[in-house]
């Protein structure tokens, strides 16, 4: 069986599916692997660093290559154009962002190629260790927090000096999942007060356990509901009372992390222009949400605006700039993934299993998720 490692073509990404260690691991299960010359250079991999664990190296996009592979392992899912090399018994797995159409899906499907979104992974025990979401989330809230604390005026521990006693910065999560978790673990650490908001009163006690104040959500009866740990959308009419309850906690902000998202759908919008005036210039904001569209009116993806003195930075790929531990931890969770799938050589897509039939976007040219599909996009 052979296991084709491309170079990921989106722009900015830095990421690699495979690297040295699980490409070893692999090869002990009996599977070939072919990695894309300078595949792993971004994160720090180099094709030696492959080879030497006995992996082939082979040009980009070598059409020979594609059209013999049984497995692409990527981080985004490839082009149209590359997937048309894929043979129709391939099978793509990755984060292949189903919620947005993909006209590379319609060439799986022509194809009757299968693909596994990492996206649609149930939240089950038995899946941790292949749960690439959190992977890229713990390291997107850890770095947000530095990015944050890089572009800010003041320190953000308090700090008792000759000159006098400065007061620890206050930082304000929005979205207390696996990234805003570690957001306030790791503003916490540098020293900050942290307060937390989130709609799913579930986390109300780890935030507090560590060390955030948590922000009730505002008791109107609209409450917005969850299924499977994740939060539903929110009614305008929650979200109207929400803002309410924020904008005081953010004109006393220094920093904010925005983290709060709803699968598949548009992010809330949960600070606005008007919230923003009333913030202290000098005050930075971090948009993760920013390419579901944003939980903070203005910001851009991947750019830092001001308005009124405060930083507005529209962080949409934080994991990239972690390269090395994100393709490490990410290439784990795939492998994880993908280890009890072989059998006899083989890729055995067992539809009774959990975590397969809730993951496999396209079956055999089947779309076995339609509602994404029909939907045209969450945005
Ligand atoms: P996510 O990225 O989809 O959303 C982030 C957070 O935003 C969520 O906590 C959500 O409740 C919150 N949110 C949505 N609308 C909001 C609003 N209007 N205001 C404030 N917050 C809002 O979530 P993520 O990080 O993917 O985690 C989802 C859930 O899955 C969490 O409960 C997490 O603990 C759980 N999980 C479970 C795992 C397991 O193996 N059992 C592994 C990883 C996560």
């Amino acid at each position: 069986m052979r296991i084709l490692i491309p170079t990921e073509s989106l722009t900015g990404e830095t990421r690699v599916a495979a690297t040295p260690e699980t490409v070893s691991k692999f090869l002990d299960l009996g599977c070939s692997v072919v990695v894309e010359e300078g595949a792993g250079i971004p994160s720090g991999f180099l094709d030696n660093d492959y080879k030497s664990v006995g992996a082939e190296i082979c040009s980009k996009q070598a059409i020979e290559i594609w059209e013999t592979s049984d497995l692409l392992l990527c981080v985004n899912c490839p082009e149209k154009n590359s997937i048309e090399k894929l043979s129709s018994k391939a099978l793509v797995v990755g984060l292949l962002d189903p919620y947005k159409n993909n006209e590379a899906f319609e060439t799986l499907k022509e194809k009757s190629q299968s693909a596994i979104a990492l996206e649609l992974l149930p939240r089950i025990s038995r899946a941790q260790s292949s749960d690439a979401l959190s992977s890229q989330a713990n390291l997107a809230g850890y770095k947000a927090v530095l990015v944050a604390a890089s572009a800010l005026d003041r320190y953000l521990p308090m700090l008792m000096t000759a000159a006098g006693t400065v007061q620890p910065a206050k930082v304000v999560v929005l979205g207390a999942g696996v990234a805003g978790l570690q957001s306030v673990a790791t503003a916490k650490r540098l020293g900050a007060v942290v307060f937390v908001s989130d709609i799913r009163p579930a986390v109300k006690e780890q935030v507090e356990s560590l060390g955030g104040r948590f922000i009730d959500p505002p008791q109107i009866e609209d409450k917005p509901s969850e299924a499977g740990g994740y939060a539903k959308q929110a009614s305008e009419s929650f979200l109207k009372a929400q803002r309410q309850q924020l904008s005081d906690q953010l004109s006393e902000a220094d920093i904010a992390i925005c983290t709060a998202q709803v699968p598949g759908k548009k992010a809330p919008r949960l600070i606005t222009e008007d919230m923003i005036q009333r913030m202290r210039r000098g005050s930075v904001i971090i948009d993760l949400a920013v390419s579901q569209g944003g939980n903070c009116a203005g910001t851009l993806p991947g750019k830092t605006i001001e308005m009124n003195g405060v930083k507005l930075i529209g962080a949409s790929n934080l994991p990239c700039t972690v390269p090395n531990h994100a393709s490490t931890l990410y290439a784990r969770n795939l492998y994880s993934l993908i280890e009890p799938l072989i059998d006899k050589g083989k890729i055995n897509l067992n539809l009774e299993d959990e975590l397969i039939s809730g993951s496999l976007l396209i079956h055999q040219g089947k779309i076995r998720f339609p509602q994404f599909f029909e939907q045209g996009g969450s945005n």
